[in-house]
């Protein structure tokens, strides 16, 4: 059987993070049940104890959600942790997601806590979920940061008090894929009980490496759960794009050798629910969800696609809940991508030379307009055309 890719969405939490992107219950409610259709396998719901509203939304996603797990965030402490226990007390499936900070610097300046105490923490913490839920994630924030001697000792630590998923972020984006790959790697040969977790990444966008350090992650390092957001929300300049992340594994299954659960027609009305909720618009140009993802519009490349679809396409747009791809006529068209227009308006011509006629009107008007719509073809070809 293929192994699986763990999909753990992190919209309602790191992506609420986006200064600007935050939700109210309703809202955070409508996007979970989204991500149950998408079938992610589990949804961070919130950080049940930063706020009453955020409890609420906690409580409220663990009652609603049937078919997947649903997490919630806490920092290493007793108060944190049995807040996110309560929350989730209505889930059919709860995780508690526990982190403490395990570089230098935040040990340090942030924390102002020694390794030990921050090893001490970390095990009694996950000792303290694992008593409450038992489904627990352990992330060392900051972990592509810190030295990698005491992480193994940390991450081993965790595992030894139960924690079944260990998460390693990449918070500030700072990896590079090849070497956050062997840091994984290199982390699961080292620690001595690290078959007993499964092992996650979570990669901020702050160099835009997101999505190719959490496959790096997958591929070289043995991660099998990858943390990410739909539209690449997140802290800064995001997180790793749940989107591009899926399907990369699913339209290079022959390199990664992975399934995921997602039902992929779901993604695109995920996308635009969680732009149109948080006000965070889709560039055009973005991967799989950007309006222009399925487009074509060089004359070479539409006659390419009107003749067969994979000659400048990888994926399918309706595989990704688009209703179909898009030719776009201007002035880099074709005479085959008008006249296919006018086949799909329901226009005819008499003979080749009137297609002729019409299609160098057509030119002549894309010069002076950028974009051609169904309108301006049916007013131009009003007198010459036969229409049924
Ligand atoms: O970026 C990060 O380190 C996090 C952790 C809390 C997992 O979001
Ligand atoms: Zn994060």
């Amino acid at each position: 059987m293929t192994e699986q890719l763990i999909i753990f969405d992190t919209t309602l939490r790191d992506g609420e993070q986006s200064p600007g992107a935050s939700m109210t219950r309703d809202e955070k409610l409508r996007i979970a049940r989204q991500l149950e259709r998408l079938r992610v396998d589990v949804i961070e719901a919130g950080f049940a104890a930063a706020s009453e509203g955020d409890f609420e939304c906690v409580k409220a996603i663990a009652e609603a959600v049937k078919d997947s797990t649903v997490c919630s965030l806490s920092r290493a402490n007793e108060r944190d942790i049995t807040r996110a226990a309560e929350a989730l007390k209505g889930a059919q499936r709860a995780r508690i997601h526990t982190f403490i900070a395990t570089s230098a610097l935040h040990m340090e300046k942030k924390l102002r806590m020694t390794p030990g105490q921050v090893l001490e923490q970390a095990r009694q913490s996950v000792r303290l979920a694992r008593s409450l839920c038992a489904d627990v994630e352990f992330s060392p924030e900051d972990g592509y940061r810190s030295d990698p001697d005491f992480l193994c000792r940390v991450i081993e630590a965790a595992i030894a008090e139960g924690a079944r998923t260990i998460n390693v972020p990449d918070t500030v984006g700072y990896a590079i894929p090849e070497l956050f790959g062997q840091f994984i790697r290199n982390l699961r040969e080292r620690v001595p009980n690290s078959d007993q977790a499964i092992w996650s990444v979570h990669c901020h966008n702050d160099l835009g490496m997101a999505v190719a350090n959490s496959l790096a992650g997958v591929k070289i390092g043995g991660a099998r759960q990858v943390e990410c957001t739909i539209n690449g929300l997140g802290e800064r300049a995001g997180n790793c794009a749940l989107e591009e992340v899926v399907m990369a594994v699913k339209t290079r299954r022959d390199y990664f050798g992975l399934d995921v659960a997602i039902d992929t027609r779901q993604i695109v009305p995920a996308s635009r629910m969680v732009s149109q909720t948080t006000g965070f618009a889709v560039q055009p140009n973005k991967a799989v969800v950007g309006a222009n993802a399925f487009a074509h519009a060089s004359g070479i490349h539409q006659d390419g696609v009107l003749k067969a679809r994979d000659t400048y396409e990888i994926m399918r747009a309706e595989d990704v809940g688009w209703t179909a791809n898009k030719i776009v006529l201007g002035k880099l068209s074709g005479r085959n991508a008008f006249k296919q227009r006018l086949d799909e308006l329901g226009v005819h011509f008499g003979s080749e030379s009137d297609i002729n006629v019409a299609f160098s009107k057509f030119k002549e008007l894309a010069d002076r307009k950028s974009e051609i719509f169904d309108e301006d073809i049916l007013a131009l070809v009003s007198d010459e055309s036969v229409t049924p």
